[in-house]
């Protein structure tokens, strides 16, 4: 008999539907790349959003508008083949960059299959509400799932004034919902509520089929997801209310990095454990030139034969 365990299911969007139905958390967290994307599977997410806010945390921007569809696509491929050295069980979702699905529905379903089929990606997701149904219908009817996005929509940064809670007063909240009822019926599979109030995130949680998924929107929803570097603690002066760290890696980066550098400085590496040797090599002597000659000798002076 095989001592092997049976292998993992993958987790697709009627999985995740299945999940909400049957109480469990979804655990979403963002990958940028290859190693990120080994490691958060080996780790046991349910679903890998290659994120937008790669702007901010890999590229140095103060914003995701920025990031252009070859970007997503880009980082979506290397993500790909991550998970592709894992046991394959994480759902992957791409963000729509800035740019690559407002102008029309034909460019949005255009950029969706690029993220399909260059990028690795298993659906996609893009930011706003009701305005954006026809997008998501069409975009739906070509074949890519796709996940909302409302409340805080960082593409919307100047619009929104800043990156600000929002559904606080009635008539916004009211409006989320309207919202996402509406990207419901367009034919979104899953919702990510962004710095919403948690009430107003269980409310929507509880009128919905489709599964939300929570970022700053309290414990209600149905998953959570948080961008890997804010997780990990890459950036200690990063502190939002709704972030925790679960690791300090940026001290751990920093600590690390620091005992090689002075290892470097104080000559004690590359010691002999970390050096290669061959016995069939041994230095001959060189002739120097004569401004060389002037100069301290070095240790040794020599050919390799
Ligand atoms: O770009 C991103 O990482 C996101 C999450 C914060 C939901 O959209």
């Amino acid at each position: 008999m095989s001592s092997h365990p049976p292998p993992r299911k993958h987790v697709n969007i009627h999985e995740l539907r299945r999940m909400k139905e049957a109480g469990e958390r979804i655990a979403m967290v963002t990958a940028y790349d290859a190693t990120a994307a080994r490691l958060v599977a080996a780790a046991g997410v349910d679903a890998v959003l290659v994120g937008d806010s790669l702007g901010m945390a890999v590229q140095g921007h103060e914003s995701t508008l920025p990031v252009t569809l070859d970007q997503m696509v880009y980082h979506s491929a290397m993500v790909r083949r991550g998970l592709a050295r894992g046991d394959g069980r994480a759902h992957l979702v791409a963000d729509m960059s800035f740019g690559s699905y407002q102008a029309s529905a034909d460019e949005a379903v255009k950029a969706a299959m690029r993220l399909v089929a260059e990028g690795g990606a298993e659906a996609v997701k893009l930011e706003g509400g009701a305005e954006f149904g026809d997008v998501i219908r069409r975009i739906v009817r070509a074949g890519v799932p796709v996940m909302g996005h409302i409340g805080l929509t960082p593409q919307s940064v100047h619009k929104m004034g800043g990156y600000v809670v929002q559904g606080k007063d009635s008539e916004k909240a009211q409006q989320i919902l309207r919202d996402a009822r509406a990207l419901e019926a367009a034919g979104c599979y899953a919702l990510v509520l962004e710095c919403i109030p948690s009430e107003l995130a269980r409310i929507v949680t509880s009128q919905l089929r489709i599964p939300t998924i929570g970022i700053g929107a309290g414990p209600h929803c149905d998953g959570q997801v948080l961008v890997l570097n804010d997780l990990l603690g890459l950036d200690a002066s990063f502190t939002p209310k709704f972030v925790k760290r679960f690791g300090e890696l940026g001290a751990a980066v920093e600590g690390a990095v620091g005992a090689y550098v002075g290892e470097v400085k104080a000559r004690a590496f590359p010691d002999d454990a970390h050096s290669f040797h061959s016995a069939s090599v041994r230095l001959v002597p060189v002739e120097r030139h004569a401004e060389e000659a002037e100069e301290e000798p070095p240790d040794a002076i020599g050919a390799p034969i």
